[in-house]
């Protein structure tokens, strides 16, 4: 049951000769103050159109009012404001929440249609850096929004797995490095030997030739060459598969840069047929003046292929092989340039589905005010902030529940969770800083916060011990109650805006003001008494931990049912 609707169909009676259902529906207010109603409506704008004051205007419009779901409307200056019948909206309300379960909030305006979005994606031989943190937390969540709203979501990783470092890797590896090394610390070691390359190379000039002569016998498919560059990128994997375990996402594809080597001829050829690249100094380039961007440099004068020749390949490939309705990229702002150039050139080439395509761009995450780079080794390696996090968290539960039986379980699902809410808390294009011991602190806006009251709830349940009975008339009147209600009324509403802005941020605030609302509502009544509403008591409880948990799971974070 959509109430603003209900109210705005109300205010049609009076006004409808002048404002169509959406202008009303869209200027129906939630009043700052609860006191004032539940919904108000501004009469301002109508003034001049029916000569009269907006005050006069109020009055009319409330007089006019007839439903059952409104047990009052009230004239107060220029605003009719509109006060819901509270028994009849917890009825419906957690009626519905329980009966849907984990479908409530559900849209099905997806259709079915696929939605790629391409996340992760972090760099072979590399560590994983915060930056490819933040896209697998803002991706993984984006993705599970898509399957909210009736999507279907393709999680892909677009490996950095190509590109003339491999070359350079390979010569390092071969002066510098051993298996043993490599297999003992992995992404360790081929970052040293990478960074170690790049030292010599200052020295010894011949050093890049050497990269680049290892990089043209990989692409030409020489087998040593070939066979290190797969060894490397197994060995990368295992390391990266180790995080994704732990933050529990999945991905559909690995499908990365390599995979596209067989693939970048046809778009060249395209590009250069229907003469809209042209051949600068034997350089294949795409002029993007109309646009205002620098001109895309697909092909270099000795014929290599870059980053952006390899992703025109791949969203064609995706736009065939998963015919989407969403292309979605997680990638951090400093690459914005790239997405624009990407889509003009698709533009160039006639394919309006560029404009299906969107870049999600976030901010970064400074550690202690600094900002993070891998080139100078100062990386901050994911795996030990989670374990960190997760060490954290073990010691307050520790210190308070210390008989809760499957303490490591849920010290790994609180200190994780910490880590990802925190991600996921602010507008992803904000910067923030992250500081371990704030981010798993079970008070304040945070994801533990959110989990406890969770585990709160569902120990309340346990105790109760009983079924609730959702066939008995549910009524709820006291205010604290009335501020869950409304906010559980919402959450299909802020799942579907959370959606379309692609931003999960949303969501974390949502499941914050609802464990506050919660909080509030257990710190001033007595909900375990027997008596009449005992029942629709435990209901809104229920309904409580129930979208708390979704909201939870929407961001890709768990919800343990004790802590
Ligand atoms: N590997 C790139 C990086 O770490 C990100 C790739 C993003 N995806 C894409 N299709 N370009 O910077």
């Amino acid at each position: 049951m959509d109430y603003k609707k209900l109210v705005a169909e109300q205010i049609l009676k009076t006004v409808g000769e002048h404002l169509s259902y959406d202008d009303v529906y869209n200027m129906i207010e939630v009043p700052k103050y609860s006191e004032h109603g539940d919904l108000a409506f501004p009469a301002f704008s109508l003034a001049k159109i029916l000569r009269k004051a907006p005050q006069a205007i109020a009055e009319d419009i409330v007089a006019g009012v007839e439903d059952e779901h409104i047990s009052k409307a009230v004239a107060t200056g220029p605003y009719a404001n509109f006060f819901l019948n509270r028994d009849k909206f917890a009825d419906e309300v957690l009626k519905t929440v329980l009966e849907q379960g984990e479908h409530y909030g559900d849209w099905t305006f997806g259709e079915g249609r696929n939605v790629t979005v391409d996340m992760s994606s972090p760099n072979i031989a590399k560590p994983m850096s915060m930056g490819h943190l933040r896209s697998t937390v803002i991706g993984n969540s984006i993705a599970k929004l898509a399957d909210k709203v009736g999507y279907n979501s393709v999680k892909i990783n677009h490996l950095g797995d190509w590109g003339t470092q491999f070359g350079k890797l390979i010569v390092g590896y071969k002066k510098w490095g051993s298996e043993e090394a490599v297999l003992a610390d992995p992404i360790a070691e081929l970052l040293r030997l990478y960074v170690k390359f790049h030292e010599e190379a200052e020295e010894d000039p011949e050093l890049e030739e050497q990269g680049r002569a290892w990089f043209k016998k990989l692409e030409d498919g020489d087998p040593e060459a070939e066979r290190l560059w797969k060894w490397f990128k197994t060995e990368s994997l295992k390391e990266f598969n180790r995080v994704y375990d732990m933050l529990g996402v999945e991905f559909d594809s690995y499908a990365g840069e390599a995979f596209y080597n067989d693939k970048m001829d046809e778009v060249v050829d395209l590009l250069e047929t229907e003469k809209i690249a042209t051949i600068d100094n034997g350089a294949t380039v795409v002029h993007l003046d109309n646009y205002d961007l620098p001109p895309a440099l697909i092909k270099k004068s000795d014929g290599a292929t870059l980053y952006i020749t390899r992703d025109l390949a791949a969203a064609l490939y995706r736009k065939r092989n998963y015919d989407f309705a969403k292309s979605i990229y997680v990638v951090g702002n400093e690459q914005a340039n790239h997405f624009r150039q990407l889509k003009a050139v698709l533009n160039e080439m006639g394919w309006d589905w560029q404009e299906q395509m969107q870049h999600i761009p976030f901010g970064l995450i400074t550690l202690g005010g600094k900002k993070l780079s891998t080139r100078k080794g100062k990386i901050v390696l994911l795996e030990q902030v989670l374990n960190d996090s997760t060490k954290l968290a073990l010691e307050q539960i520790e210190a308070k529940n210390p008989d809760l039986p499957n303490k490591e379980e849920v010290a790994k699902q609180v200190g994780v969770g910490a880590v990802v809410f925190h991600d996921l808390k602010n507008d992803r294009m904000n910067n923030f800083d992250f500081v371990l011991e704030d981010v798993v602190q079970f008070e304040g806006e945070t994801g533990p916060y959110v989990q406890y009251t969770r585990a709160r709830a569902m120990s309340i349940l346990r105790k109760a011990g009983k079924e609730i009975d959702t066939t008995a008339p549910i009524a709820l009147e006291d205010d604290y109650a009335w501020e869950v209600l409304k906010l559980i009324e919402n959450y299909p509403n802020v799942v579907k805006f959370a959606e379309e802005k692609a931003e999960p941020s949303v969501i974390a605030k949502f499941v914050i003001s609802l464990a506050q609302a919660f909080n509030k509502y257990y710190a001033n009544s007595r909900i375990l008494v027997e008596d009449e509403n005992l029942n629709s008591r435990l209901a809104l409880v229920d309904a409580t931990q129930s979208i708390l948990k979704q909201g939870l799971d929407l961001l890709g974070v768990e919800s343990p049912d004790e802590m």
